[in-house]
């Protein structure tokens, strides 16, 4: 099997990541990480969220955030439940707006309180008003691997989920395993399954790293097909939603696995480093990127040779 040979990288950090960390960025920090981000190649962002503020405080005005942030070359996008986050999204000038459904009942309610049915019929209406303004929408599907509260998840549900996703007008179904529970091989069948259903092109994959298995889970979707690999930087977050769930796969390790492969992302690593660190310092933690683990502690060490000496080839263009 062999694998794409372009990957685009959907940057959630700035959402996602943010969104469950103990500290709360102001907008002005979080828009110069996406400024950060965007220096480091990444041209699609998850900007932040409009949801309710008492909910997840970490998201409350990502209005000021969009309005500080660069606009050239990027796709801002935000994640909205309702009419009133769309409305909210547009006034922002949002360029894409992701709306946000569960495979599993129970998560769908503590997530959003209410059915898949119910969030269906609501998003249906929120991504048709979002097209008649020219704004593109993207779906994300939780839970896709397995559930906090209900353990399996059958990938039946995931396919027809995903279906109603795509009819109702999303350009693209991101499958989430919110928790990090996947394999590689169940990964792997859970993306046939709904590629049954999905063109390929319109299918990406969002993993937490919770057990360890997310660039591994990647891998294998890689081979299916899909090329579109969503992560965050330094591997921040997680889901105030989701108890006990690691951020996503850290951004620096994709893009380190995908250059090492000869896949194309167009994101230089070292500037992206640079993004994960400003991020960890702002929020005063330790990278969770093995990458970034790694190439802190090669600069560290003085009694080594300068930390880019032994780089891979490709690593040299990227400066
Ligand atoms: P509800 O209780 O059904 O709706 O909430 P409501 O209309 O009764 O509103 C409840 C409160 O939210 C009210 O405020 C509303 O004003 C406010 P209160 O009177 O209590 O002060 N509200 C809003 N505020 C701002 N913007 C809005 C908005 N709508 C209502 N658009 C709702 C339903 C979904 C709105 C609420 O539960 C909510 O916002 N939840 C947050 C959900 C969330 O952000 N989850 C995390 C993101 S999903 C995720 O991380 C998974 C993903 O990464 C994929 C994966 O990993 O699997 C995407
Ligand atoms: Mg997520």
């Amino acid at each position: 099997m062999s694998v794409p040979a372009h990957v685009s990288i959907v940057e959630v950090g700035p959402r996602d990541g943010l969104q469950n960390e103990s500290l709360t960025l102001s907008p002005q920090t979080r828009a110069e990480l996406i400024n950060r981000l965007a220096a480091a190649g990444l041209s699609r962002i998850e900007a932040g969220s409009f949801v309710s503020p008492t909910a997840v405080p970490q998201m409350a005005h990502t209005d000021e955030t969009l309005a500080l942030a660069p606009r050239q070359n990027l796709r801002l996008s935000v994640l909205v439940p309702n009419l009133r986050g769309l409305a909210a999204a547009l006034a922002a000038g949002a360029d894409e707006i992701a709306v946000f459904a569960a495979a599993s009942e129970t998560f769908s309610n503590r997530n959003i309180n209410c059915s898949i049915e119910e969030s269906l019929t609501r998003y249906a209406k929120v991504v048709a008003e979002a097209r008649r303004y020219g704004v593109m929408a993207r779906g994300y599907i939780s839970c896709v691997l397995g559930c906090p509260y209900e353990g399996e998840v059958d990938s039946g549900r995931v396919a027809s989920v995903a279906s109603a996703l795509l009819e109702m007008g999303c350009f693209e179904v991101s499958l989430g395993d919110t928790i990090g529970v996947g394999a590689p091989l169940p990964a792997r069948r859970m993306v046939e399954r709904v590629a049954r259903v999905a063109p390929l092109d319109k299918i990406a994959v969002h993993f937490h790293d919770t057990y360890g298995q997310a660039l591994a889970n990647i891998f294998a979707c890689l081979e299916v097909g899909v090329s579109v690999v969503d992560s965050s930087v330094a591997g921040l977050g997680g889901c105030p939603f989701a108890p006990g769930a690691a951020g996503n796969v850290a951004t620096e390790d994709v893009v380190y696995m995908l250059e090492r492969m000869d896949v194309e992302t167009g994101v230089s690593l070292d500037r992206l480093l640079e993004a994960g660190d400003f991020a960890c310092r702002e929020l005063k933690r330790a990278p969770a990127s093995r990458v970034a683990q790694a190439y802190a502690a090669r600069c560290s060490d003085s009694t080594e040779a300068p930390c880019d000496a032994d780089l891979p080839k490709s690593f040299d263009a990227t400066d």
